[in-house]
């Protein structure tokens, strides 16, 4: 707000004396004398401004709506609606309130005086006119009103760019709430999967030795011509432990991959008879393979565990029967998806696992991935599908992450980074 009052003073001066560059204010004369508006108008024509007339209350409302003149001058005595009636008017109007109105009148009691301005004139000049009064009040009132709304145009230009401003600082607080929350999330993984990394490396440890105890056992036993049944209930036992301390080495990326150059597309092909049958219950079975499929670097055997585990889920998902999807695309994946998978920004390979079933709340949502985590009953679940697939897609360089909503399905997304290096062709 640097402009002042005599910069002000000057544009209108300049506008009204040059009509050059800036417009000269309009001024709008309201008076039922003819003679009077002659006057009046041609006093304020030498110095240069713009007049309109109106010869009646009545056509000064209509005139100033159209034309939004700078200043109004009102005579207070005029037949039908008189100059305070329209001043009234005026004012009660959300367009028009904001013109200053001065009245020329010979009503000159202090009564009239008051009831102007309460009304809302912002000045009085007793007629007969003195003409350096006449042309001061005008231009002193047409300054004010002109840096009136100069401070109102910078206000409301101000007002904007704060809008804007704090539109901005919210979209970015959200963004960075989204983001720790992320980080948040993937800390906890990792935390978890230290955890289970060090408790399954122990026991692992532990059933080497149960495992190795009992096969020499069966060995002896078997030396002297006896056979017990109990080592054959160790044996059964050693190996759920060992399935199940696999798929939690799987989450804590302990697992040992071999990684190939592979197509996805090539594994969807190889396992569809398998899909077809998982899916037979009432479930319709699409596949959408992208043909411009660029090739990934993981290990086969856990990338059709990773789809059985999210095809598994899909189908229990769907009791009643619905659509099954998979689709494989090639996406660049940018900075701020990356950021939610963890993952470096640049050219995944993807794979959509769809279905339309029972979905799930946001509060399951968060927590699908951890380890024994689970909304099914014992015998159904074990929580660990989902942890499998996300240490297996988190140690091959990818990621996984989940959208749905109760009752709607829910879509998996499974990211694996292109390989840069094309197949050897056969
Ligand atoms: N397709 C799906 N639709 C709805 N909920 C799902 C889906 N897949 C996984 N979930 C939720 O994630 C949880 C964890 O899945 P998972 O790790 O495979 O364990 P489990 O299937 O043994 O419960 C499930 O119990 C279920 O609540
Ligand atoms: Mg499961």
């Amino acid at each position: 707000m640097n402009i002042g009052l005599d910069e002000i003073d000057q544009q209108a001066r300049q506008g009204a004396a040059s009509g050059r560059g800036a417009r000269p204010p309009t001024i709008l004369l309201v008076d039922d004398s003819a003679e009077n508006l002659k006057v009046v108008a041609t006093l304020l024509e030498t110095e240069g401004y713009d007049i309109r007339i109106a010869r009646d209350g009545r056509m000064a409302l209509e005139r100033a709506a159209r034309i939004m003149p700078d200043l109004i001058l009102m005579d207070a005595l005029m037949p039908l609606i008189d100059g305070f009636e329209t001043c009234r008017r005026l004012k009660a109007d959300p367009r028009l309130h904001q013109i200053p109105v001065i009245f020329l009148t010979v009503l000159n009691s202090p009564g009239d005086l008051r009831k102007a301005f309460d009304i809302g004139a912002v000045d009085y000049i007793i007629k007969p006119i003195q003409e350096p009064e006449l042309l001061a009040r005008v231009r002193t009132h047409l300054t004010v009103h002109r840096f009136q709304q100069d401070l109102e145009r910078k206000v409301e230009q101000r007002t904007q760019e704060l809008m804007v401003a704090n539109r901005k600082l919210q979209q970015e607080m959200a963004r960075r709430c989204r983001a720790e929350e992320h980080l948040r999330h993937i800390q906890r993984m990792e935390a978890l999967g230290q955890l289970t990394g060090r408790i399954s490396h122990d026991f692992n440890n532990i059933l080497s030795v149960i495992s190795a105890a009992n096969d020499l056992l069966v060995k002896r036993l078997r030396h002297a011509g006896l056979c017990l049944d109990e080592t054959e209930v160790i044996g059964n036992a050693v190996d759920r432990a060992a399935r199940l301390i696999g798929q939690l080495r799987a989450f804590s990326r302990r697992e040992t991959l071999h990684p190939e150059m592979i197509n996805l597309n090539d594994i969807i092909r190889g396992m569809e008879d398998m899909l077809r049958i998982a899916g037979s219950e009432g479930i319709v079975l699409r596949i959408s393979l992208d043909p411009d499929l660029r090739p990934v670097r993981a290990d086969t055997a856990k990338i059709e565990q990773i789809i059985m585990n999210l095809v598994v889920n899909a189908v229990q998902a769907m009791p009643d029967g619905g659509n099954l999807t998979l689709e494989t695309h090639t996406a660049t994946v940018g900075r701020d998806r990356a950021a939610t998978l963890g993952v470096e920004a640049g050219d995944y390979v993807e794979l959509v696992v769809a279905d339309t079933g029972i979905g799930m709340d946001e509060a399951v949502r968060r927590r699908i991935f951890e380890p024994y985590f689970t909304t099914k009953d014992p015998e159904t679940g074990s929580g660990l599908g989902l942890s499998t697939v996300y240490g297996i897609l988190r140690q091959s360089g990818g990621g996984v992450r989940a959208e749905s909503e109760p009752g709607k399905g829910a879509t998996f997304r499974v990211y694996l980074p292109v390989c840069a290096v094309a197949p050897p062709s056969a």
